[in-house]
């Protein structure tokens, strides 16, 4: 379109300010300043789509003439009047159309307009008569005078509202109406905010942000690796990273002492509802400091994202327990500690009871444990603990014994297999009064911990025990260095094999390597974990007994890590570090139920990205420029 075309398109749809410019305003006895100040709304106008944004315009506004762009959220034909909410990413505003002020044909352009047609309007802000109180724009309305349609839109195949119950697989599928909802675009916004908070703590700090990556060398966080095959070297992979832990350590070797970056993470594992194939971490590491020093800044940067994103202020100092203590008094190393209901151990008591179940156990070094729901013993029918005992053993439990306190009496069926005595202690024990029901897992340690984990979770979200709002931050520290692994029978590094372990454990690294305790902390918020690190070895000599203790031998740590262990040769200085899950944080900080509704395009519990529909086949001639061979039956390409 030639300009002058143009801009008589622009003029027109501007009809009543075609009288602005400053000759003429003059003209009109207008003073010079106000020539000027006219003048620049007339331009202001004809060069932009808008004078103001959808959400800010106000009862100071009435009386302008404003120029207003967006999506047609709604349209009523009420009374002869035509009104459309207009919505843009700061807001509706209230657009009418008065068949008696304006022309016929702009009143049938307006009867046209549907769904999420895009617009521009001129019009003059007015007083809005029935105010709308519940958005900010709501005691005024545009009374307008020029309609442009810049685009129309399909049938929808949704409503563009929180209202409406979508399946996830249509919001994934049109994503980009999904982000239109308002919820999502929230979710968005918060995001920003909450990497915004971030680095301005951490830039404020010196520390600095250093991009690592992608195409890499596997790194160790124990998922399965992506693989990218090599084009140029045949055979030969590169392997996406599951963290940058390699090369931010290699950081503090080359001097750089502060190191952060909001990193993409690559894992192949199953998903679940706070998991994804590829995710994003807030990855820091420092030198020359104590697990206290990190943890206090780690501190106050999780208080400034949850101020800054929540508007909460964290005003308390977040504790610290032990992974033991969180084992065997919450069955989590996550624990929500926004309530009690404290696991008790009962194993001596067990060892010489008559209950076959119980005592069995405990002699072939399993235990005996037990929580109590207060007061609610009466909720508990024989069917509501029926499916209690399925869902216990979905983590392995062969049974769910209970016993509850009711009219001063003693209901349980095990009852017939204790003493009163036992009983007795039972009850002193939990501090069980009427009311109280108390329910045990007789079984190995991982299978006591992850079912009363489980139940203790269940229970205290059905039973309201908490404040869904409330933020419970804490610190689990001290995991142990080695995790047995059932399906390759040998022990596996819990964390990374880099982690630094406790100094007064280290004789037991030759006696009782499974009691090695590492320096390494997990942030966690209400039940999940948010974040996790460790102050990392720096000597050779220990990484190299590492190794040995993890099966590895020097050739394979060499082939594996062998640039890693050079540059530990030059000089390593002291230094740890954690990454947070940044959208799981998220999550959480916005009460949300799952990790997609805080990533703007995640994949499905598939791993698909249904918008793009990736994964797809490939062309055989890219398989064969790579030199590789799909044996995999194609299918449709999804
Ligand atoms: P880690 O493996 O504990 O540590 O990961 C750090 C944090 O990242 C989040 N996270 C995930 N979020 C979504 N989907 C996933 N699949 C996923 N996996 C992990 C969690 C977790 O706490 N390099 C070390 C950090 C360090 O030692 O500095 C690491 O990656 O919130
Ligand atoms: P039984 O004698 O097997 O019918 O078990 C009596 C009660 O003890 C039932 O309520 C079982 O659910 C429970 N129970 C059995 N084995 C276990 C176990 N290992 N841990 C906890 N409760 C159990």
């Amino acid at each position: 379109m030639s300009s002058s075309i143009w801009c008589w398109t622009q003029i027109k749809s501007m009809q009543n300010l075609i009288w602005c410019p400053a000759i003429v305003t003059g003209g009109f006895g207008q003073s010079p300043i106000n020539s000027i100040k006219i003048l620049i709304d007339f331009w202001r106008n004809i060069m932009h789509y808008r004078s103001h944004n959808l959400g800010e315009l106000r009862e100071s506004n009435i009386g302008e003439e404003v120029k207003l762009s967006g999506w047609v959220d709604n349209r009523r034909d009420l009374g002869g009047l035509i009104f459309v909410d207009l919505r843009d990413r700061y807001g509706k505003t209230q657009i009418v159309f008065n068949p008696e002020k304006v022309s016929a044909e702009l009143v049938e352009l307006a009867s046209s307009l549907k769904f999420e047609y895009v617009i521009t309007v001129t019009g003059v802000v007015t007083e809005r008569y029935s105010k709308n109180p519940n958005i900010p724009t709501g005691n005024i309305e545009i009374f307008a005078d020029s309609l442009e349609i810049i685009n129309k839109s399909a049938v929808l195949p949704f409503e563009i509202s929180d209202e409406v119950n979508l399946s996830e697989n249509m919001r994934l599928t049109y994503r980009y109406l999904d982000i239109r909802r308002p919820r999502m675009l929230n979710n968005i916004i918060k995001r920003n905010k909450m990497l915004f908070a971030m680095r301005e703590f951490l830039n404020n700090k010196e520390f600095l942000d250093i991009d690592t990556p992608i195409l890499t060398k596997s790194t160790p966080e124990g998922a399965r690796d992506f693989l990218v095959p090599s084009r140029t070297n045949e055979g030969k992979f590169f392997a996406l990273p599951q963290s940058p832990q390699l090369f931010k350590q290699i950081l503090m070797i080359g001097g750089v002492e502060k190191y952060y970056q909001v990193a993409k993470c690559f894992r192949d594992e199953d998903l679940r509802a706070d998991r994804q194939l590829e995710f994003t971490q807030l990855d820091i590491e420092m030198s020359f400091i104590t697990e206290n020093e990190f943890m206090d800044t780690m501190e106050a940067l999780a208080k400034k994202v949850t101020k800054d994103v929540t508007g909460t202020e964290i005003a308390y100092d977040f504790d610290k327990i032990t992974y033991q203590f969180a084992m065997d008094k919450y069955g989590s190393d996550k624990p929500d500690t926004r309530f009690g209901m404290m696991i008790e151990d009962l194993s001596e008591l067990a060892r010489n009871c008559e209950f076959k179940a119980f005592k069995d156990t405990v002699e072939a070094g399993g235990y005996l444990r037990g929580i109590k729901a207060e007061g609610v013993a009466e909720k508990f029918s024989r069917k509501v603990i029926d499916e209690l005992t399925e869902f216990a053993k979905i983590y392995g439990a062969k049974g769910l014994a209970y016993m509850k306190v009711e009219g001063g009496e003693i209901k349980s069926p095990i009852a017939k297999f204790l003493t009163a005595e036992e009983i007795n202690e039972i009850v002193a024990k939990f501090d069980a009064k009427d009311g109280d029901i108390l329910f045990f897992v007789a079984d190995k340690a991982k299978v006591v911990y992850d079912t009363l984990g489980a139940l203790r979770n269940k229970l205290g979200k059905e039973l309201k025990l908490y404040d869904e709002n409330e933020f419970k931050f804490l610190w689990v520290v001290d995991f142990p260095l080695l995790e047995w692994s059932e399906e390759e029978n040998r022990y596996k590094a819990q964390h990374h094999p880099f982690t630094a372990i406790k100094t007064e454990d280290i004789d037991l690294l030759e006696t009782a390597p499974e009691k090695v305790r590492t320096v390494s902390y997990d942030m966690v918020l209400n039940g999940y974990e948010i974040g996790g690190g460790s102050l990392r070895i720096h000597q050779e000599t220990v990484q190299e007994k590492i190794f040995a203790l993890l099966g590895m031998s020097q050739e394979e740590a060499r082939e594996k890590f062998g640039f890693f262990l050079e540059a530990f040769k030059y000089g390593a200085p002291p230094h740890g570090g954690m990454a947070y899950g940044v959208d799981r944080f998220l999550m959480v900080l916005l009460g949300e139920g799952s990790i997609r509704d805080v990533i703007p395009f995640p994949k499905t519990n598939k791993g698909q990205c249904l918008m793009t529909e990736a994964p797809s086949y490939v062309e055989e001639s890219q398989l064969e420029e790579l030199r590789l061979k799909s044996t995999a039956e194609k299918k449709s390409n999804q």
